[in-house]
């Protein structure tokens, strides 16, 4: 059996941290959920709760909300890595975006700390379409995006949750740079041709611009923030070729095959999420 340690998942209610959460438990370890709702709180805006949340702890799993690429996230990653050595954290693994070159700078805060470290390198998650801004175009049955060309190798959340779960147990992982894609690419539009096949649902998919999708979370009345980091998600990770690389670390890590988009919508469509 492997030695409990006392684990800090930040983000432990979110789209991996939540299956992170469940894969520790699974192997005994002790597990504090780190959110804003969580006893002790830990709420990234507020740097005040973020002792009493590493107190007592060993190891962290960070996933920074909304994105590394974000301002403010720098000095956060940074703050929070000097606060959890304060309290002696042994181990981090930090989630980060695959391509994203902002995210790069928080990712060398984390290499640099001198602490057991682990980088896992996610592409777009498959849950995005179940659990974030995709899911209500496919549920309107009609989905209207940009960068039409861009093959994307999405991800399932539950392959990158296992990565990590080793990650914080296994030492063989310290010190490692891993890249989390799925097990092949597919364009915005291939994704909507197979969600409609496997729940039966009439789905169009409408190219539109860059500009005209902006517009369009403009009119819908989104924060500029939240626009701008949308529109930073689609430039920079969709239009770089690198970025449709398929790794075989999932299968390297794991050994199994990465989740495959098509077992993605079976589960799905048997919760029920797109009815
Ligand atoms: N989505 C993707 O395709 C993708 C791809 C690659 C990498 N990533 C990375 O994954 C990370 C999470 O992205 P996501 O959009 O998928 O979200 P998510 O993990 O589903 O995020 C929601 C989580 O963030 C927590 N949270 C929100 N605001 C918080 C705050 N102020 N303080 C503390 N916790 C807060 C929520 O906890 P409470 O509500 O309980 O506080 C919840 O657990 C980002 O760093 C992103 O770069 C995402």
């Amino acid at each position: 059996m492997t030695n409990q340690s006392n684990i800090l998942v930040i983000g432990g209610t979110g789209k991996t941290g939540r299956k992170v959460v469940e894969g520790l438990k699974q192997h005994h370890q002790n597990v504090r959920v780190g959110g804003r709702s969580s006893d002790p709180a830990f709420d990234w805006g507020d740097p005040t709760t973020w002792p009493n949340a590493l107190a007592g702890m060993d190891k962290v799993y960070i996933v920074y909300y909304p994105d590394l690429a974000v301002p403010g996230a720098f000095e956060a990653i940074s703050g929070l890595i000097e606060a959890a050595k304060v309290a002696g954290i042994k181990k981090v693994v930090l989630l980060s975006g695959k391509g994203e070159k902002e995210a790069e700078r928080c990712e060398q805060v984390v290499a640099n700390s001198g602490l057991d470290y682990t980088l896992v390198r996610a592409s777009w998650f498959n849950q995005n379409f179940s659990e974030s801004f995709l899911l209500d175009p496919i549920l309107a049955g009609h989905v209207a995006l940009p960068m039409p060309h861009a093959k994307i190798p999405f991800v399932d959340t539950r392959d990158i949750a296992e990565v990590v779960v080793k990650a914080l147990l296994e030492d063989e992982h310290n010190g490692k740079t891993y890249e989390i894609t799925g097990p092949r690419t597919l364009t915005f539009e291939e994704v909507v041709q197979e969600i409609a096949a496997g729940t039966g649902k009439d789905i169009t998919f409408q190219a539109v611009s860059m500009e005209d999708y902006n517009s369009a979370m403009k009119a819908a009345g989104l924060p500029a923030d939240y626009i701008w980091l949308i529109d930073y998600l689609f430039r920079e990770v969709l239009s770089n070729d690198k970025n449709q690389e398929i790794s075989s670390d999932v299968e390297r890590i794991l050994g199994r095959k990465a989740t495959d988009f098509q077992e993605y919508i079976r589960e799905m469509v048997r919760v029920g999420v797109w009815r």
